[in-house]
């Protein structure tokens, strides 16, 4: 079965964006003019997914607030010839469906998905980290359907060098990548040093998971923190079935902290069709 509801994990504190994420969720810090979670939907929606399931706090009201219905802003609009802004208002949240899930304390990635079970059900799922902005959904895509064919977990995978393994999660694999970019995956391990680091593959913030998942989560001890780890579940699956990684050269942004953001925010810019040329007019002059 091929995954058609999406996990996005926004339940976090964000707390290497103070003070902005004070009162500004970090999954709706805009890029341009749109917030994050919207581009990280869409990248669902790219690769066949028509459910999200959003899991926040209700510390974050803002969150849901970016779904709901915005009639007066609409009428406004309207009354004012912009017709293709209020469309635009209209379509969002209604052109998938899309639920919510609550974690009240951020107990860690793996306690946030498994936070998602009910919503979810008895089927593989996927799961998007919103501070990690892809340039398009043909990684996902291509997850997915590894997933379906596999009949187990996939790993986003992305190689770095060497030195830096030691801020991820790295996979050891269990052969060589095909030409597609596959690779079957024999375990994995959270921050290893560099002299035993297994790859210099490292997990990136999309997975396509199998349900099996949500009962490992229940077996991990709380780590460092009292976090509840998801590498830790995934471990434990990697070791008992199928598990593979993709390996994919598209364009991948961190925007989970100022610079990542930031950076994020002028490569998309100087690509955007609506400012791009003035932005980088602008930016050369500055330079
Ligand atoms: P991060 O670790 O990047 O987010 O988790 P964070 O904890 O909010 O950020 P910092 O480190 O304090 O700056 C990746 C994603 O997982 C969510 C976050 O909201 C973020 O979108 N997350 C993380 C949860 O939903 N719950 C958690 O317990 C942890």
């Amino acid at each position: 079965m091929r995954a058609h509801t999406a996990v996005i994990p926004a339940a976090g504190m964000g707390t290497r964006f103070l003070p902005a994420t004070k009162a500004v969720p970090k999954e709706l810090l805009p890029i341009i003019d749109t917030p994050a979670l919207q581009l990280i939907i869409d990248e669902a929606a790219g690769a066949g997914i028509d459910h999200v399931v959003v899991v926040t706090s209700h510390a974050k009201p803002a969150i849901e607030a970016y779904f709901a219905e915005s009639p007066e802003v609409v009428a406004k609009l309207r009354s004012t010839g912009r017709n293709e802004v209020a469309d635009h208002l209209e379509r969002i949240g209604r052109d998938m469906r899309i639920t919510f899930a609550y974690q009240d304390v951020a107990m860690g990635l793996g306690h946030a998905v498994g936070c998602a079970r009910e919503a979810v059900g008895d089927e593989p799922f996927a799961v998007l980290l919103p501070d990690e902005i892809m340039g398009d959904s043909s990684l996902l895509a291509q997850m997915c359907d590894v997933s379906a064919a596999t009949g187990g977990s996939v790993v986003g995978l992305k190689q770095v060098p060497r030195d830096e393994v030691s801020a991820y999660g790295v996979i050891d694999p269990a052969g060589p990548l095909d030409a597609d970019g596959v690779v079957s995956v024999r375990t994995m391990v959270e921050k290893p040093p560099v002299a035993e680091a297994p790859s210099e593959l490292i997990i990136i913030g999309r997975y396509v998971l199998t349900p099996d998942v949500f009962d490992k989560i229940e077996r991990v001890q709380p780590g460092a923190g009292g976090e509840i780890q998801l590498t830790d579940a995934l471990r434990m699956q990697a070791e008992n079935g199928p598990f593979h990684g993709v390996l994919s050269g598209i364009r991948r942004y961190d925007t989970g902290n100022p610079l990542g953001w930031l950076t994020a925010v002028v490569e998309l810019a100087l690509d955007d069709e609506r400012i791009g040329s003035q932005f980088r007019t602008w930016l050369h002059d500055l330079l």
